[in-house]
């Protein structure tokens, strides 16, 4: 158990040492962005609804100097690895990095070629968007490589184009918008629908349990409910329902007359918007209690409507439930990674220690647990002789 990640390394300190292990010259550029979590409002940013997401402390750093072709190191693996931005996609990590370089060149930055190396403390898989870190990452630095100046939500624009266009993720912009405009003490309502923003106070310590289950975007199930969520959009159209996206659905008329999968879909991407809602508002109120009960609501309509939670992270939010925790629910994509537990600060040691217990009577392990705060979004670092 730890508290806001002391003693893990600095992703930019790792990231610095390994540029220079790993590439001759100097580094010219240094960017980090951070993994987030989502208060609440799964599944709701590529359907149009709100979400509520906040940066956590961990964070992802990319260190660049320009090159004359592309090259990029991770410290998962140290191994180098040249990529062709022009190229097709080769279903290697370095693919995301490719996708924001032909990003930037759409914007008229052009960079004939760069050295990077990655570092990283947000756990890869683990529902906190591993991906948009890096990527909104490196749309930074290598846009302080050529000296353009793009505001953070070009920067949002440019990792959520990498992903989405380029390697072909169907996820919605909820990770990069977080990742490139978070601000510290604070969480995002961000609606999707309209693109409205509003920070609200978040003072307090989120408590995040790992399942240590692994699901990747790229595996399938997410672009499948995107899928379905698009298809129920599509019958409801022809029913006659004029609607901008499937969040808007009128939460008086569920369930919509739909096949049971597609109906089950329909109901969490309408009540979670809803619970979005309230939760905001409680939030703002600083009813910590109405917004610990939404978020179990939250994820048992994630497990139940929208089938995408996994059989551990079922237990802990039971567990946490049952131990005293004002809520808990499994954040980010799903079926696997991280569940985030709000419990009263007093309590929290004892809670989480438990939870950690019993999660290990059953599964014969210990989970990770960690706390944090609402953090920063992207920021340059600072290089080595330089202030
Ligand atoms: C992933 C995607 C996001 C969002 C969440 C689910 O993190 O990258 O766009 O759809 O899943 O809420």
């Amino acid at each position: 158990m730890s508290a806001d990640v002391p003693h893990a390394p600095s992703a930019s300190r790792a990231a610095l040492a390994l540029f220079a292990r790993s590439f001759r010259g100097r580094p010219r550029s240094a960017a980090s962005a951070p993994g987030r979590v989502n208060l609440i409002g799964e599944h709701l940013d590529y359907n149009g609804g709100p979400v509520l997401p906040m940066a956590v402390a961990r964070r992802t750093a990319v260190v660049a100097a320009p090159g004359r072709f592309f090259e990029a190191v991770t410290a998962r693996d140290g191994v180098v690895d040249r990529f062709d931005p022009a190229g097709p996609m080769r279903g290697a990590w370095t693919d995301y990095l490719a996708g924001v370089v032909r990003a930037l060149e759409r914007r008229g930055v052009r960079l004939p070629g760069a050295s990077l190396a990655v570092a990283s403390t947000v756990p890869e898989g683990g529902g906190l968007s591993s991906s948009a870190a890096p990527t909104v990452a490196a749309a930074r630095a290598l846009a302080a490589l050529s000296r353009a100046r793009l505001g953070a939500e070009v920067l949002a624009e440019v990792a959520w184009e990498a992903e989405h266009e380029e390697v072909g993720v169907r996820c919605g912009r909820m990770d990069q918008v977080i990742a490139a405009l978070a601000a510290p003490g604070k969480a995002l309502l961000y609606d999707t629908g309209t693109g409205a923003r509003r920070a609200i106070p978040f003072r307090g310590k989120l408590w995040l349990v790992d399942t240590g289950v692994r699901h990747r975007l790229t595996d399938g199930g997410y672009n499948q409910r995107r899928g379905e969520c698009e298809e129920a959009l599509r019958a409801l159209r022809a029913q006659g329902w004029s609607l901008p996206s499937l969040a808007a659905y009128p939460l008086d008329r569920l369930p919509p007359e739909l096949p049971p999968n597609l109906a089950r879909r329909a109901t969490h991407v309408v009540t979670e918007s809803e619970r979005v809602r309230h939760a905001a508002a409680a939030l703002a109120a600083r009813d910590l209690r109405t917004l610990g009960r939404l978020m179990t609501e939250s994820h048992l309509s994630l497990r139940d409507r929208f089938e995408a939670s996994c059989e551990e992270a079922d237990v802990l939010v039971e567990a946490a439930g049952r131990l005293g925790a004002y809520g808990a629910r499994l954040t980010g994509a799903g079926w696997g990674g991280t569940v985030i537990v709000l419990l009263p600060e007093r309590d929290a040691a004892r809670v989480i220690v438990e939870l950690q217990q019993q999660f290990g009577r059953i599964y014969g392990r210990i989970p990770e647990a960690w706390s944090t705060g609402a953090s920063s979004g992207v920021k340059r670092e600072p290089l080595p002789g330089r202030s």
